[in-house]
């Protein structure tokens, strides 16, 4: 039996100290800076403030059309940075009007929601961030950069390291779930796999600079309805909202996007305490900070700014570097300056940053950045980087219920399935939101991925759609059930449309949309084993599914090799290792929903669940359906025989924290097991539960392993009541576990100084 010892890397803001967070940091270069100097004494002021101007080339819309007179602004050297314009021709076409015509001949900086993929679509964010694979997260990310980086793009509006616990929320699609220590994690390997692991790497040609947004607090909008108002703690910004972007600038991301939303009554956009007094004083942040899309102009109806010329004041006054299609800083920060009401010094603390980056991309040398259309064929979907999308795919696959076994559906069983659903042959969705170029017509439907990996076995596949997605047409129905009547097996495949998450796309209702359920109650009703694969981008209620049908898959949206993913797995080829990174509510009014909630002072009694005056609802139990941490595999694992080499932590001192884990079922598999603590009593209250460590494990069928968890002071700092990142003396409780609601392997601590 071999010993797996896991380093837990350090908590919360802490991040910082973990050697995998590190980056090389290009601050105080001399070379560059000499460079940005030199440019810098030869702008005029209008120049300046055209660095700081960025606009949408309306090639792809992804906010409200704004009128502006870009073009010519462009010709003049009045823009830093364009957006939504890709291939070697439109980037080569608009970097030429630059160069030709503009007086400095300033290269402009082209970027792109480049967010999970670019031509090769990979699973979306949420859905990837259940494979607990970090590496396979930072090269998707990083084949994603080499393609966009193909076409011209040089800098992707990624990651987005929202934490997110709202699944009414729709861009809970674009992030790593709701646990901030473990979406640190996924921010520092997505920043290095579009970025590269040292600043030297953004010379070369398949990276793109990154960035970290939306800061800050932006999944928290009350009601889970997307631009709506925020109002959090400093405490929460701290515990729960900051840990991604901290880690994500320490892992050396070259610039943040502003959020929509308030935090604490100013709009962030205009928000000084958070680019100002945290970003850069306190982390010391050396990139720029560019708005979200017309944010500036928002600060009007937001009530914080009487017209958009004290909204560029305060914006600018805030810390923000660069105005997203918002027109405002070029048409208003020249009298700004003359009135001396933004400083001179804040402008030239922003243009330098730019310009820095423009210089560490190597765009002064090469404004092109060897843009070429050989390269840009040569580069796009080439064969690996589908594989890993189908890897990636599979990967994030999440088993959520498989009484009887009904999966794996095995090839060489003789049998009909019948695949009843929208989602059977579609290809339109499969990309799911915010898919950067990918073609939705090229994608793998899960038919095609069925049709092919079935092929040659002994499994008969019948079809009918029953229904669509959204709307109330029945017409399908009576086709759906005969087809399904002749069948061994049901297999429904049904979901949301892809346009129902993402941005401004929030739900009240997160049930299975239009009348997906009605036809599979009728499908339950032929008393035939049912089994569902779902493609979604939010956790879902699925309290009736989990009741009625067999198995159920969570399948998400899982891009370009979707159907293959998926065929993968439900036939068993691939052992599902997937494990949820959001809670599943039993309905939508116990949002928001997270593992790590607080105890309150009147916590439900496990041993008298029932005891009124409590902290429960009349109607539900408290718990998810799924908890965080949760997938099934097709084989079984046990985790036993938790060890602690002492009880007793000490300032310089470890506990090592150790279990077996046990392939004890009928097949190989990999399972991800977590290390969870708690701080019984702080100087603040403290969660019931925080996920610190994991690991993911390869099995054999009747293999076994020990795994070792090390514990330090480190893993246990929080931030006391005075705000100081401390470790407090007291008690703990540690777990070992393949779920946050595991507590089968329990041990206890005690850190004394
Ligand atoms: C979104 C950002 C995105 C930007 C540019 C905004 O509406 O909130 O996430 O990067 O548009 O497309």
């Amino acid at each position: 039996m071999k010993t797996i010892v896991v380093f837990i890397l350090c908590a919360g803001l802490a991040v910082a100290c973990s050697s995998r967070g590190k980056w090389e940091s290009f601050s105080g270069d001399p070379v560059i800076e000499h460079k940005v100097d030199s440019v810098l004494k030869l702008m005029t002021w209008e120049e300046k403030i055209g660095q700081m101007t960025q606009y949408s080339a309306d090639w792809d819309i992804t906010g409200p059309v704004m009128k502006s007179d870009w073009e010519t602004y462009l010709k003049k050297g009045l823009v830093g940075s364009v957006f939504n314009t890709v291939t070697v021709d439109g980037v080569r076409k608009l970097q030429d009007m630059a160069l030709s015509q503009s007086r400095l001949k300033i290269p402009v900086l082209f970027a792109y929601d480049v967010i999970h993929g670019f031509r090769t679509i990979f699973p979306i964010p949420l859905a990837e961030s259940c494979s607990w694979e970090p590496e396979l997260m930072k090269r998707t990310a990083s084949i994603a950069a080499t393609e966009a980086a193909a076409e011209g793009i040089c800098w992707t509006f990624a990651p987005m390291v929202d934490v997110a616990r709202d699944a009414r929320w729709g861009r809970v699609m674009e992030g790593a779930g709701e646990d901030p220590w473990y979406g640190s994690q996924v921010a520092i390997a997505r920043v290095q796999g579009f970025q590269g692991d040292s600043w030297k790497d953004l010379r070369k040609i398949n990276t793109v600079l990154a960035c970290a947004k939306h800061f800050v607090a932006y999944g928290a909008s009350e009601g889970g309805r997307d631009y709506n108002t925020v109002d959090v703690s400093r405490r929460s910004l701290y515990e729960t909202y900051f840990p991604p972007f901290y880690a994500a600038e320490k892992a050396g991301v070259a610039t943040f996007m502003t959020a929509f939303n308030e935090v604490d009554g100013v709009p962030a956009t205009a928000n000084k305490y958070l680019y100002t007094d945290v970003l850069r004083n306190e982390w010391k942040f050396k990139g720029f900070v560019v708005t979200d899309y017309t944010a500036v102009n928002e600060l009007v109806p937001h009530g914080i700014a009487a017209n958009e010329r004290e909204a560029a004041m305060k914006a600018v006054n805030a810390g923000i570097d660069m105005d997203m299609n918002g027109n405002v800083f070029i048409r208003n920060l020249p009298q700004l300056l003359k009135d001396r009401k933004i400083k001179k010094s804040e402008i030239d603390r922003a243009v330098r940053s730019i310009l820095e980056m423009k210089f560490l991309l190597g765009l002064f040398d090469d404004p092109y950045r060897y843009l070429d259309s050989t390269r840009e064929k040569n580069t796009i979907m080439r064969p690996e980087f589908l594989q890993v999308a189908r890897e990636a795919g599979r990967k994030s696959i999440v088993l959520l219920k498989n009484k009887n076994k009904i999966f794996p559906i095995e090839p060489n069983k003789p049998q009909t399935v019948a695949l009843i659903g929208p989602l059977v042959k579609d290809k339109i969705n499969l990309n799911g939101e915010w898919a950067g170029r990918g073609n939705r017509e090229q994608s793998v439907s899960l038919y095609e991925g069925f049709t092919e990996v079935y092929k040659d076995s002994k499994v008969i596949l019948t079809y009918a759609p029953g229904c669509d997605l959204t709307t109330e047409d029945r017409s399908g129905f009576g086709e759906a059930m005969d087809v399904a009547a002749n069948a061994d097996v049901i297999l429904a495949v049904m979901g949301e449309d892809f346009n129902w998450s993402g941005e401004a796309a929030s739900r009240t209702d997160i049930r299975l949309p239009g009348v997906q359920r009605e036809l599979l109650q009728e499908l339950v009703k032929l008393g035939k084993p049912v089994g569902l694969v779902l493609m979604n981008g939010r956790p879902l209620d699925l309290s009736w599914e989990d009741e009625h049908v067999d198995g159920i898959m969570e399948a998400w949206y899982l891009g370009t090799m979707a159907g293959y993913s998926v065929a993968d797995v439900v036939s068993g080829n691939h052992n599902p290792s997937g494990c949820l990174t959001m809670s599943f509510p039993r309905s939508v009014g116990q949002l928001p929903l997270y593992y790590n909630h607080k105890n309150t002072g009147r916590p439900v009694e496990p041993e008298n669940p029932g005891a009124d005056y409590r902290s429960f609802y009349l109607d539900s139990p408290n718990t998810p359906l799924y908890p965080f941490g949760y997938g099934l595999s097709y084989t079984s694992f046990d985790i036993r025989n938790m060890q602690m080499n002492t009880n007793v932590l000490r300032p310089d001192g470890e506990i090592k924290v150790s279990a077996v884990v046990a392939n004890n079922g009928e097949r190989d598999g990999e399972v991800v097991v977590q290390l969870y603590i708690r701080d019984i009593a702080g100087s603040v209250t403290r969660p019931v539960k925080e996920l610190r460590g994991f690991r993911k494990v390869f099995l054999s069928k009747g293999d076994s392993v020990t795994v070792e968890f090390s514990i330090t002071p480190e893993t246990i700092a929080m931030y006391n009541l005075d705000m100081k990142y401390v470790a407090e003396p007291g008690e703990f409780k540690v777990w070992i576990a393949v779920n946050a609601e595991d507590n089968r392997n329990e041990g206890n601590f005690t850190y004394r100084k």
